[in-house]
């Protein structure tokens, strides 16, 4: 179970990744042109908050189900010190919680929005911003915080 979620959660990344980019290049346009925001605009906004909401749940069980993060709040004044414990105990949580929490009130703020400018400039501002917590919050192998796989084989 644990191996499956953590490879699914490694997965779902690239979805949260290439929505949200999807999202921010429509929003850009939409807002350069003054377009209206069109039935698939609403689509991008929604589903971008959903694949994330998707990416929360998997992270909520990898982290219940985690031995490594078992392991961390069994000792954790200890083990605090141990930066790649508390990289994924503690830093990757909060700032992809933020993360997630911002594009929840993004797009419920750009459905609320009563022109198609403020609904684009919503979602552009709030969604850039997830964007970048999410890219400095993910392990990535290049990352100078904490290094996963690109990819992890279920
Ligand atoms: C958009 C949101 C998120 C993205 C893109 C993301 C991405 C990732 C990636 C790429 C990994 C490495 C997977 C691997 O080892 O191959 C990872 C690990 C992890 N994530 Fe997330 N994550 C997100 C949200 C969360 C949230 C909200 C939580 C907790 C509630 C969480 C908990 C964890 C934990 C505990 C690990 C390490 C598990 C282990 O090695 O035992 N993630 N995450």
């Amino acid at each position: 179970m644990y191996s499956t979620v953590l490879a699914l959660h490694s997965i779902f990344r690239w979805l949260v990744l290439l929505s949200l980019c999807y999202a921010i290049y429509r929003a850009y346009k939409g807002y350069a042109s003054k377009s209206e925001f069109s039935f698939l605009d609403n689509k991008v906004r929604h589903w971008t908050a959903t694949i994330a909401h998707i990416q929360l749940t998997l992270g909520i069980l990898v982290y219940i189900k985690s031995p490594m993060i078992k392991y961390y709040f069994s000792d954790f004044r200890n083990l605090v010190a141990d930066w790649n414990l508390t990289f994924f105990g503690l830093v990757h949580f909060i700032l992809m919680m933020g993360a997630i929490v911002l594009i929840t009130i993004g797009s419920a703020k750009a459905k609320r929005k009563k022109t198609a400018r403020e609904k684009f400039r919503t979602m552009l501002v709030t969604y850039s911003i997830a964007l970048a917590l999410i890219f400095m919050a993910i392990p990535w192998p290049f990352s100078p915080l904490a290094n996963r796989p690109y990819i992890r084989a279920f």
